[in-house]
């Protein structure tokens, strides 16, 4: 399945059957996690990740009570996968931006997923679980079957805002029409992006195109930086992937601080924390 097929396929699946998933399906989700462990297809190889998959996710109900999901609402399922990593800078968008991957890979394989939330402290929970790995429980994945059959629907345009409303040329605030972008021959690309999830579905993005370059921030909403870092590592992986089917080959260099004078042209509001450039 291309990228555009599989976005337009994947949605959170809040309701699964009892019944788990196959040990064929099980095993084919961890060798698709070891390529990460190595640093392939990650942000950044140098932050140490490791996965745990919580097989008896039916009997986890209590211990992810309270600490897991929006207002401390799990979702429940039959298995979860866990994402763990050493806390260094970097590291949320690193870990969105594979763990969306495995969305995606679920989607490929029928699986049903939701991604669910987990609170900023959560050695507790590592321990309630009985998870041994080293490192930060970022986030986790449920997976299972759908209760009902996930229809081969496009997804609905209304449940994303339109590629107008955040994306700028040459500075903040400079709207553009999509015919434009389209002109510029990205208008696809810039589309296709808007199927990113984000947490509670805020779309926190503004995108800035100049010339070759496209500025990623986030921000604006009241949202914990967590969140908002993890919807940004989800639009890094949307993008790079949407330019790459549109034949472009686009590269990420991430934000630094000491090049913020490079941005000043921008206007960048200081509600919005800049995350990078895609060199297009
Ligand atoms: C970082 C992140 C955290 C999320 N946390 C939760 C969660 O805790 N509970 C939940 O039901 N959905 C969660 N979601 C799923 C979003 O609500 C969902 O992706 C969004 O509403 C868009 O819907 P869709 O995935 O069906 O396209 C999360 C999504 C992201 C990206």
């Amino acid at each position: 399945m291309t990228f555009i097929n599989l976005i337009e396929k994947r949605k959170s699946i809040r309701n699964y059957q009892r019944s788990k998933l196959s040990s064929n399906d099980l095993k084919e989700i961890e060798n698709f996690l070891t390529q990460f462990l190595d640093g392939e297809n990650t942000l950044q190889e140098d932050i140490d990740i490791d996965f745990a998959l919580i097989e008896d996710g039916w009997e986890k109900e209590d211990i992810l009570k309270g600490r897991t999901g929006y207002s401390g609402n799990p979702i429940l399922a039959p298995h979860y996968i866990a994402l763990l990593s050493e806390s260094k800078e970097g590291y949320l968008l690193n870990t969105s931006y594979v763990l969306e991957q495995l969305v995606l890979k679920a989607v490929e394989m029928n699986i049903g997923t939701c991604w669910i939330s987990v609170e900023k402290d959560s050695s507790d929970l590592k321990r309630d679980l009985g998870i041994a790995t080293s490192g930060e429980i970022v986030a986790l994945i449920a997976l299972g079957n759908p209760k009902t059959r996930i229809p081969y629907t496009k997804k609905s345009a209304t449940s994303r805002i339109g590629v107008e409303d955040f994306v700028y040329k040459d500075k903040w605030g400079n709207t553009v029409k999509y015919e434009e972008i389209e002109n510029m021959g990205i208008g696809t690309a810039l589309h296709n992006i808007r199927f990113a999830p984000s947490w509670a579905n805020l779309q926190p993005w503004k995108l800035i195109i100049d010339n070759d370059k496209i500025i990623l921030t986030v921000g604006g909403t009241k949202v914990d930086n967590k969140h908002l870092m993890l919807d940004a590592g989800i639009m890094m992986l949307y993008m790079e992937k949407a330019f790459s089917q549109a034949g472009i080959n686009a590269k990420w260099n991430i934000y630094k601080e000491e090049s913020k004078s490079d941005f000043s042209k921008y206007n960048i509001p200081s509600e919005y924390t800049i995350i990078g450039t895609l060199h297009i």
